[in-house]
């Protein structure tokens, strides 16, 4: 329930029935089949539909029965609780910097917490709403993108503006907004690529995840980049789920990318790809991938493409059986990947015109890109062993064995980076700005900085999936709060009508809620004339058209 992106699961500890439920519900209706629940779950207990043992198959109806006669569950009901002590009678005016599922689950609890007594203006520096769900969730996966229609609810809701096309630190800074609201929560993610530091890193065809993803899903400020697919084989490092994502993508069916919602210059580019092969590589063990169970499992539906590994990187140390044995979210981890193992294909030929494959290799590190004429034509990889230290834990160790995996296109996935907004304190090591449990703190001194706080990435740095950021969102509104009603949060010098003024002065081409659902309802039409849910724009030019020109619901419907 905690990890629960939409608050599918029923009765819920504040609902009737929750003391007495035999069991959990889903809400199919509301489900987002985003798989954090099955891989969160202590005892395995949750599956996907399709996936339920046949001894279990009953349940399925059991858990639709639930639902039948009762009224929608609404996911985070907007309750209208004002807290108690909200100084004044004047409304808490909030400021969240950014419309990724962090700013919007703030935005959200503070209209369900705050009720009557907060109004919040949410800023983002696209014409388009969402952050990373519009821009990062893999187009395969557009169950996970109906998060937005959890948030686009609360756009109803009239102490919520969306003020779009805006950015912090351009258009308004940082000093300004301290001066037009009560508290400003700073929700701008982690936009930046980490590098990895070696010889060769930016050679022609070696790119960084953040820029290829951004491409394939149409952020405008990467819709012109070119990436080269002619090769046979892309390689790319780091097995996070972005790299899943970035190998899924490359080696998808076109025909079923052409019923996604990916950029169209993307899946132009995609139609035309010679790539057959890719080529995950991890530094650790399998044991330690970083990718997700669900997100593993989910590569064996893939049609057309084998998924392989050596067995030999599935031989365990001592330590490493330890943890095995007691933790079974590696355990199920190391199964898949066992499954995978049993029938490797031959790793020194790229796979048939008909085959797709794509390979996991372990316990290698890029040592340097090598390259001819500034482009990249291979990696050269070290083998590295793992090493069982007294306390049971384990660490790796290169061995000197080297080898070079040839490829002209390089991704690295290795995870994204906060950049610093304005002069808000930054800490450096991690990559966030600096804060305690969401409130910003000066660095020198500890103190908070009064009314600025902090939500998602951030906050925490670039790890976890939409729903954490919904208990993050929690945290810092509780804090946001607890500042308001004790009195350390100061009047702001300036109105909502100074804000309006001053962006009006600003950013004439501020794109409103309104504005929004005109390039929603237009990127609909077009797809719904290529059976695709939508085509997206991707340049601002395009977009800012789009939200200048008004689209009916009825208009779309024919
Ligand atoms: C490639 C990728 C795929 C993912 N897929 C999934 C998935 O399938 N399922 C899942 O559960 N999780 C997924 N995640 C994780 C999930 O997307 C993140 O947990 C979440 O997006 C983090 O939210 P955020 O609001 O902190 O950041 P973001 O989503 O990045 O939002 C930040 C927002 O701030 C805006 N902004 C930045 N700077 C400024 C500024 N100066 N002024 C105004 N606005 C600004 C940005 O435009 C952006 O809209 C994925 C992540 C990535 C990287
Ligand atoms: N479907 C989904 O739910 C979904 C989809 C996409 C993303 N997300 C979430 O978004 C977050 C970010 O994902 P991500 O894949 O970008 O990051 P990630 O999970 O942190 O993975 C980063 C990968 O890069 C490797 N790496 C880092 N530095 C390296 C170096 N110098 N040399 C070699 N390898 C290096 C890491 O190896 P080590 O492990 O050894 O450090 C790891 O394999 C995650 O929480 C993820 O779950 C979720």
């Amino acid at each position: 329930m905690e990890v629960c992106p939409v608050d599918c699961i029923h009765p819920a500890p504040d609902e009737n029935g929750f003391r007495s439920a035999e069991m959990l519900y889903i809400d199919p209706a509301v489900c987002i089949d985003c798989g954090v629940c099955v891989a969160e779950c202590p005892v395995d207990a949750i599956y996907p539909a399709d996936e339920l043992p046949e001894s279990m198959r009953g349940y399925q109806k059991i858990n639709a029965d639930f639902f039948i006669g009762k009224p929608p569950t609404r996911p985070f009901p907007l309750r209208t609780v004002s807290p108690p002590g909200l100084p004044g009678a004047a409304p808490l005016r909030v400021a969240v910097v950014g419309s990724g599922p962090a700013g919007c689950y703030a935005a959200l609890n503070l209209l369900q917490v705050g009720g009557a007594g907060c109004e919040v203006d949410i800023y983002d520096k696209l014409p388009t709403p969402w952050g990373l769900v519009r821009s990062g969730v893999a187009p395969d996966h557009p169950g996970t993108k109906g998060v937005t229609r959890l948030f686009a609810e609360m756009a109803g809701n009239r102490r919520l503006r969306f003020l779009l096309n805006v950015e912090v630190g351009l258009h308004l800074s940082t000093d300004e907004l301290a001066s037009h609201y009560h508290a400003v929560i700073y929700a701008t993610g982690a936009p930046l690529a980490r590098s990895l530091g070696i010889q060769g890193e930016d050679l022609a065809g070696s790119h960084a995840a953040t820029e290829f993803v951004a491409w394939y899903n149409g952020h405008p400020d990467f819709a012109d980049r070119v990436f080269d697919l002619s090769g046979t084989r892309a390689v790319v490092i780091g097995n996070g789920n972005v790299a899943l994502d970035i190998a899924r993508v490359l080696l998808a069916d076109p025909a079923a990318l052409r019923k996604t919602d990916i950029a169209s210059h993307a899946l132009q580019a995609l139609c035309g790809s010679s790539i057959r092969e890719v080529v995950l590589v991890g530094r650790r063990s399998a044991m330690h991938a970083a990718c997700t169970t669900p997100e593993l499992l989910a590569l064996g539906q893939l049609q057309g493409v084998a998924v392989t590994l050596s067995p030999a990187d599935l031989v365990l140390s001592k330590a490493e059986q330890a943890h095995l044995e007691k933790s079974h979210v590696l355990r199920a981890k190391y199964e898949i990947f066992r499954h995978y193992a049993v029938q490797p294909l031959p790793a020194a030929q790229p796979p048939s015109v008909s085959d797709k494959r794509l390979t996991f290799r372990f316990l290698e590190s890029p040592i340097q890109l090598l390259g001819e004429a500034r482009s990249v034509h291979g990696v050269l990889l070290g083998r590295n062993r793992v090493i069982d230290d007294a306390s049971g834990s384990t660490t790796i160790q290169p061995t000197g064995a080297e080898q070079t995996l040839e490829t002209g296109f390089v991704l690295r996935s290795l995870g994204y980076r906060g950049a610093p907004v304005c002069n808000l304190p930054f800490d450096r090591q991690r990559d966030v700005i600096a804060n305690r449990s969401g409130r910003v703190t000066n660095p020198a001194t500890g103190e908070p900085v009064p009314g600025a706080y902090v939500v998602g990435w951030i906050k925490r740095g670039p790890s976890g999936v939409i729903g954490t950021n919904k208990h993050c969102a929690r945290e810092t509104v509780a804090a946001l709060l607890e500042d308001a009603r004790s009195g350390a949060l100061g009047r702001p010098a300036f109105g909502s009508h100074d804000i309006d003024a001053l962006l009006a002065l600003r950013q004439p081409e501020q794109v409103s809620w309104e504005g929004w659902r005109n390039i929603d309802r237009s990127e609909q039409f077009d797809g719904a004339q290529s059976g695709r849910p939508r085509v997206k724009l991707t340049s601002r030019t395009a977009l800012l058209k789009a939200a200048a020109t008004q689209r009916h619901e009825v208009e779309f419907a024919q």
